[in-house]
């Protein structure tokens, strides 16, 4: 994958903060989630299976073994173990290697750099700010016309124990696996960047359609399509046709970012689900990280959403984490010249290029977007952009525009006074974004399927 996504940069010579609208351009690309190393591809681990594989034989530490040699008679296949550990808490996976730092306390990023820039802030360019106010004006219609049809707690008559079914199982993973919540939220977001929350991002290729949202590049990386499919398998037991997969995974986006002590924010539901899913659309909708601020402006506008919510919905990279694979050229080669990107830490970049090797060919290294508190839902990302430490171009661009730098700085002034307050707002307006309701789109059976 990691080649395939190095040498699409080549060949379409990307131009960082230039033109690019979409995360990776489609064309040309041929990424496939059913390669058979696992690369790209989502692996399904039930709450249980993720317990066990915390629990490691004392005598081969999960390296693989057979029951009756281990004291706990636990048996694990050096494949499974490797897979499960993948997915486990990502925190303690890397403490393993490295030596994570996990507090502020533990790290004094001023003694450790020493004084260095903040980007200046370029010209503004007021056409694109113009185009952009009237995409808002248009797209905030959009949304808000097609939100008139959700209600809260919809399933009330219908389905009762709906909502506390989708947080039963959201907990149950979560718990296990904090970075779920990462995976979900993000999820959420991929979904209704296009075409609406309408569970699209959910369907699978099939042999007619082998090129759905699921696809694109952007979302190869996307998981926890297991626990919307636990939940919906456990609705569709107790009220069959009822509960869309839309609001699973509006509900559950939600329940995952309270469970890690996250904020809450109010879930209209009555959403349904869309019958269209276009790998094209994804590629050429969803942000990219290589975007400038005017650019992810104007994305963002085109939902219906503000620079507020731009700036307040990418604190969510406070947790989870962006893979070696993304941000190997802006280490590497940013400029063609096998150079560094210029706005990023230099000792923050040498710290990266130790977890990030230059090899073509790794498509599963990562790093913590956070690295300061990447488990907890603060304002501490706020505090890596504005020291050069954010991970993505679209990260550090957000220091590059008055009104996002601004916020930024009083987060971290005010240690996130507002922060959750915030991001509960701009989630709410998210999550109402293109809805379909009514009689429009289905209710599928499964979520990873359109209805037959
Ligand atoms: C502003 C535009 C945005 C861009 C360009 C962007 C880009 C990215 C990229 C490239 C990654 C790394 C994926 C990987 O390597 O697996 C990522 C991760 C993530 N993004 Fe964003 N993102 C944006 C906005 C958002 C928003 C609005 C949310 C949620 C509301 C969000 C939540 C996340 C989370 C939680 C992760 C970590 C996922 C994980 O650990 O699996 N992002 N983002």
């Amino acid at each position: 994958m990691a080649e395939r996504f190095e040498k699409q940069e080549k060949e379409k010579k990307i131009s960082y903060f230039k033109e690019r609208k979409s995360f990776f351009n489609g064309e040309g690309s041929n990424i496939n989630s059913n390669n058979s190393n696992n690369e790209g591809k989502m692996i399904v681990v039930t709450p249980e299976q993720a317990a066990l594989a915390k629990k490691v034989c004392f005598k081969c530490q999960g390296m693989g073994h057979i029951a009756r040699d281990c004291g706990n008679k636990v048996t694990v296949s050096k494949k499974e173990h490797r897979m499960l550990l993948a997915y486990l808490d990502q925190e303690e996976k890397e403490k393993e290697s490295t030596c994570l730092l996990n507090t502020e306390e533990e790290f004094d990023f001023e003694e450790f750099e020493g004084q260095e820039k903040i980007t200046p802030e370029p010209e503004h360019h007021h056409i694109d700010h113009k185009l952009s106010s009237i995409f808002l004006v248009f797209a905030t219609i959009f949304a808000m016309a097609n939100a008139q049809g959700l209600k809260l707690d919809y399933y009330k008559t219908s389905c009762p124990e709906a909502e506390e079914i989708v947080e039963r199982i959201t907990k149950q993973y979560v718990s296990h696996v904090p970075n779920f919540a990462a995976g979900l939220i993000r999820m959420n977001f991929h979904d209704c960047a296009v075409r609406g929350c309408d569970a699209s991002v959910l369907i699978n290729p099939t042999s007619s359609n082998n090129k759905t949202e699921k696809t694109a590049i952007p979302n190869t990386t996307l998981r926890g399509f297991e626990i919307i499919d636990a939940i919906k398998s456990a609705l569709e037991k107790k009220c069959p046709g009822v509960v869309s997969c839309a609001d699973i995974l509006a509900l559950a986006s939600r329940d995952a970012i309270t469970t890690i002590n996250g904020p809450w924010w109010e879930v209209p539901t009555g959403r349904r689900d869309g019958k269209v899913s276009l790998e094209s659309e994804a590629n050429a909708l969803i942000p990219s990280p290589f975007s400038d601020v005017t650019t992810l402006k104007q994305n963002f506008a085109a939902l219906g959403l503000s620079a507020k919510d731009l700036v307040v919905l990418s604190g969510a990279h406070t947790i989870g984490v962006g893979h070696c694979f993304i941000i190997r050229s802006r280490l590497y080669n940013f400029t063609g010249k096998g150079d560094t990107d210029p706005t990023l830490s230099p000792h923050y970049a040498d710290w990266l290029k130790t977890r990030c090797l230059p090899i073509a060919s790794d498509s599963t290294s990562f790093v913590f977007m956070d690295r300061i508190t990447p488990k907890v839902f603060d304002e501490k990302y706020y505090t890596m952009v504005t020291q050069n430490r954010g991970l993505f171009v679209s990260d550090a661009t957000l220091m590059t525009d008055q009104e996002t730098k601004s916020y930024i700085e009083t987060q971290v002034k005010t240690k996130g006074s507002t922060f959750a307050d915030d991001f509960a707002v701009s989630m709410t307006k998210m999550i109402n974004i293109g809805v379909l309701t009514g009689s429009q789109g289905e209710i599928r059976k499964t979520c990873g399927a359109v209805n037959q």
